[in-house]
């Protein structure tokens, strides 16, 4: 028996166990998720910790190979033949490469699926943008290669995985016991010799996290460079007699996604207003609303409506309203149409509200239901309305003030 080797740092042996956990559970998760039918509850929820856990993976092997370079790992027992420590130093030059590799084509993958166009959200509250400049992958094929290389990836792993297993159990139990012990945490691992002091901590995790902010935070500042901030008027070619008081007033809207209700609001509009209580048909209404600053419950969403499959706020910044056919039907109520042009498309839906009118101030209160198919809002990566309702409800509260 030879004389017990030296164990690894306990920072090198919390990133093995923790990113050699993480990678199975993503193996199998991986093949669960995308086994599911299209729009099977939460099977978007498991695609986006999928997709977060797998960047956390990229972030953590950042910290690891750093953390090597700085803190080499004990060397492999003497007595161990040539051939074998060769075979261990390219299982684990594979698994680095994978570490890599298994990450980079998924993030890959999730920028150039014409199916999953839907951005990443990290854990829900971290935006993580698409892999730069690769729109010229964004065909069938081209995705599809790259699907088929990040999902055959995981087989290599496994692979990997099982020589790995029977090299650390041979080398525990054999003549050259007590390999797999240097690497096991705290008790389990006792009888190895104590790993050498270790350095280099903040800068192997400092720079993960530098990684983290300098790929998250492209996000907003990519958006604050696409002009979210500049407020919009609506222009009218008539008299308008009614301002609208924008702190008391709001646009909201509702549906359901994966089964849960959401919501959100349009920060960013205006509405010209010519309307006389007597005269509700000869109404003029045009509201003008930006579609780069909705803000919706959650950030996933909200990341998301700016894409061309759903508002395309880059090539439609705004979209615009009329309200058309006001008629009273009794006691402060009055039927509409709500004119929406969206994305060069125009729908009509019923806009019925409420008004109530003392002296020079309105209050009004009125809902319409929008069909997002129609308006061509999320029909690549959700065409048959599996994860996003079909109905989207428009709650408008206005408070405005009589100018003449
Ligand atoms: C170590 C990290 C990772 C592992 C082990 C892993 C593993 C897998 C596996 C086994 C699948 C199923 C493939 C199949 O259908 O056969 C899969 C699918 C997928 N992965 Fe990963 N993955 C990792 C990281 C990532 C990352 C970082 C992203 C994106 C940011 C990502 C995005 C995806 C997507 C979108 C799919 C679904 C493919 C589909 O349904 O068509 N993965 N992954």
């Amino acid at each position: 028996m030879s004389a017990p080797s030296e164990r690894y740092s306990s920072v090198a042996i919390t990133l093995h166990w923790v990113i050699a956990i993480a990678i199975l559970g993503m193996i199998f998760g991986g093949w669960y998720m995308s086994d599911l039918p299209d729009g099977a509850p939460g099977q978007y929820f498991l695609y986006q910790m999928h997709k977060s856990v797998g960047i956390t993976i990229l972030l953590l092997t950042v910290a690891r190979i750093i953390w090597r370079a700085m803190n080499p790992p004990p060397s492999l027992p003497e007595d161990m033949n040539g051939l074998e420590k060769t075979a261990s130093h390219l299982v684990h030059l594979g698994f680095y490469g994978l570490m890599i590799a298994l990450p980079l084509t998924g993030w890959l993958y999730s920028s150039v699926s014409i199916k999953l166009d839907v951005p990443t959200v990290l854990y829900g509250v971290v935006s993580w943008p698409d892999v730069p400049f690769v729109e010229g992958l964004k065909t069938e094929t081209a995705s599809g290669a790259v699907n088929f290389i990040h999902s055959k990836l995981a087989w290599v792993a496994l692979a990997l995985l099982a020589l790995h297993v029977a090299g650390a159990l041979k080398h525990e139990f054999s003549a050259e016991e007590g390999v797999l012990k240097r690497m096991l945490p705290g008790l389990f691992g006792k009888t190895s010799k104590p790993a050498t002091p270790s350095r280099g901590a903040v800068t192997a995790f400092g720079s993960a996290l530098g990684v983290l902010l300098v790929v998250a935070g492209a996000s907003p500042v990519l958006s604050i460079l696409s002009g979210s901030g500049q407020a919009v008027t609506a222009d009218a070619a008539f008299a308008q007699n009614w301002t609208v008081n924008p702190d008391a007033s709001s646009i909201r809207f509702a549906g359901i996604h994966d089964g849960n209700a959401f919501s959100g609001a349009f920060s960013n509009w205006d509405a010209a207003i010519q309307f006389d209580p007597n005269a509700p048909n000869d109404a003029e209404v045009q509201v003008t609303v930006s579609t780069v600053g909705a803000q919706a419950s959650q950030k996933l969403y909200t990341d998301s409506l700016p894409a061309p499959e759903w508002f395309n706020s880059a090539a439609f910044p705004t979209a615009n309203v009329e309200i058309l056919n006001i008629a009273s039907s009794g006691d402060d109520t009055y039927t509409s149409t709500a004119r929406l042009t969206l994305k060069d498309i125009t729908v009509d839906a019923d806009f019925p509200f409420t008004l109530q009118i003392d002296g020079d101030q309105a209050q009004m209160s009125g809902q319409a239901v929008f069909q997002r198919t129609a308006l061509d809002l999320g029909q690549s990566s959700d065409p048959n309305a599996a994860w996003v309702s079909e109905d989207i409800t428009v709650d408008v509260v206005v408070e405005a003030t009589q100018s003449n």
